[in-house]
């Protein structure tokens, strides 16, 4: 047993949690609002969004992902004919935010088919990412900067006011027509709207506002950067590639892959299970350490006593490349450490992968995520081949500001054969 973060890691589950999360409309609401420091509001915040993440919901929004993932081939396709150099990532965030827009309002807010940022979203959303990351530190200064920079930013239809301009017309629409009511969709907003329903008062149109924003906050980034972080270290290892192509190839022609993918039949597929893990193990979407507030009572970490109030925090790009646990060779994007693993060195691996969090904390969309990917590489990996400009030697840059950008991942598309 590795002693140095075991402790923490278990230790977490049972303290209280901060986040650097910023929330629209939180300036009137103070540094609790934005740090959320409190476990048990935090605890009922997450019972609260508990519908939206239960597995008959997940089956609906598959089928509702399909759309955007169409039309990131049809992108793709266009990308492979015009044989022109490409920034891959860019068309993944595309892709991300409009899965998430489709999961959580009913409908793409149109980046892939507009081919670009529509009305400056993207670029807002990753700005708020670093926002986050700022006020995350200096709490007391988030109402002052808040109010400043919404003036800047939250005008007109464009970045926050547009955010926000969507999410108030998507509420009004399901006000006014009702499509909750009928119980045929499962987006949040329309499960959120029959909560509001149900309660009007308990959970608010605040409320609403409020998982969406973190829903679009938290889940599309880290979606874009997983699938680019797939594909980079596809690039880059032939082998492993080679094998994956084989799997996916073999199960298609075996009629056990549909087009598109259905997720359930993805999991059958061990290679692309083990490939999607490690490639989130060298590439965690989030770059800083998760904060937590060491409870009454302090804490002794690897011999050190830390006192109660004091934020503790381990950044995944740290756990997850520990080589006591993960192996010597743990700088390696090398998917067979999954499958070699005895039981025992199974769970400490998991317990050290932190690209999702741990604790009262972790990650609700895991699942969410783990189905897009189960999706969109499977149709990457057999549909195209991704030329790294360079070659396979050359390297992207990568950005921290809470969320892990990726730059220089430019590629050349070609289309495969069926
Ligand atoms: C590969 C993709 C994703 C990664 C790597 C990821 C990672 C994370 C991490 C590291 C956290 C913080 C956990 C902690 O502090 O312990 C988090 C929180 C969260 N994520 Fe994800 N996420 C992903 C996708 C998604 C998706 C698709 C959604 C929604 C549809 C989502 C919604 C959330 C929410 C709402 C929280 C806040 C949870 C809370 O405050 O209790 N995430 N995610």
């Amino acid at each position: 047993m590795v002693p140095s973060c075991q402790s923490y890691i278990s230790d977490i589950r049972s303290t209280y949690e901060g986040t650097t999360i910023p929330s629209l409309g939180g300036a009137n609401r103070g540094t609790e609002h934005i740090l959320r420091t409190d476990i048990h509001r935090q605890a009922e915040r997450r019972k609260q969004t508990a519908p939206l993440y239960q597995w008959n919901t997940l089956s609906t929004i598959e089928t509702q992902l399909e759309a955007p993932l169409q039309e990131l081939l049809a992108r793709l396709d266009e990308l492979a004919e015009s044989k022109e150099e490409t920034e891959l990532n860019l068309w993944f965030h595309y892709y991300a935010l409009d899965a998430i827009g489709t999961i959580a309002l009913g409908q793409p807010f149109g980046l892939l088919q507009k081919r670009g940022d529509v009305a400056g979203l993207m670029k807002t959303v990753q700005q708020f990412a670093r926002y986050g990351a700022i006020v995350g530190v200096f709490a007391e200064l988030h109402p002052l900067i808040y109010r400043v920079m919404s003036l800047m930013t939250s005008k007109g239809a464009y970045g926050l006011g547009y955010l926000a301009q969507v999410m108030n017309q998507a509420i009004a629409k399901e006000e006014k027509v009702g499509r909750h009511s009928n119980h045929l969709h499962n987006d949040f907003i329309s499960i959120m709207f029959a909560m509001h329903d149900r309660d009007p008062t308990g959970f608010t149109q605040d409320d609403i506002r409020y998982h969406i924003i973190h829903s679009i906050g938290g889940g599309s980034d880290t979606t874009a950067i997983t699938i680019g972080a797939v594909i980079y270290y596809l690039c880059k290892s032939e082998t492993v590639l080679h094998k994956l192509r084989r799997e996916l190839e073999q199960s298609r022609h075996a009629r056990r892959l549909s087009h598109p993918v259905k997720w359930k039949e993805a999991q059958d597929c061990p290679y692309l299970q083990v490939v999607i893990k490690e490639a989130m193990r060298m590439c965690p979407g989030n770059g800083l350490p998760m904060p937590r507030i060491v409870p009454e009572g302090g804490l002794t970490l690897a011999g050190h006593s830390i006192p109660a109030g004091a934020v503790v925090g381990i950044n995944a790009w740290v756990s997850n490349f520990d080589h006591r646990v993960f192996g010597a060779d743990s700088a390696l994007f090398r998917p067979e450490r999954w499958l070699e693993a005895n039981k025992e060195q199974l769970s400490q691996m998991d317990s050290y992968f932190l690209t999702f969090g741990k604790g009262p904390r972790v990650c609700l969309g895991k699942n969410i995520a783990f189905m897009q990917l189960n999706k969109v590489i499977p149709e990457l990996v057999l549909n195209y081949d991704f030329e790294l400009i360079g070659g396979p030697g050359a390297e992207w840059t990568l950005l921290n500001d809470w969320f892990v950008r990726q730059k220089d991942f430019r590629v050349r598309i070609a289309k495969r054969r069926a």
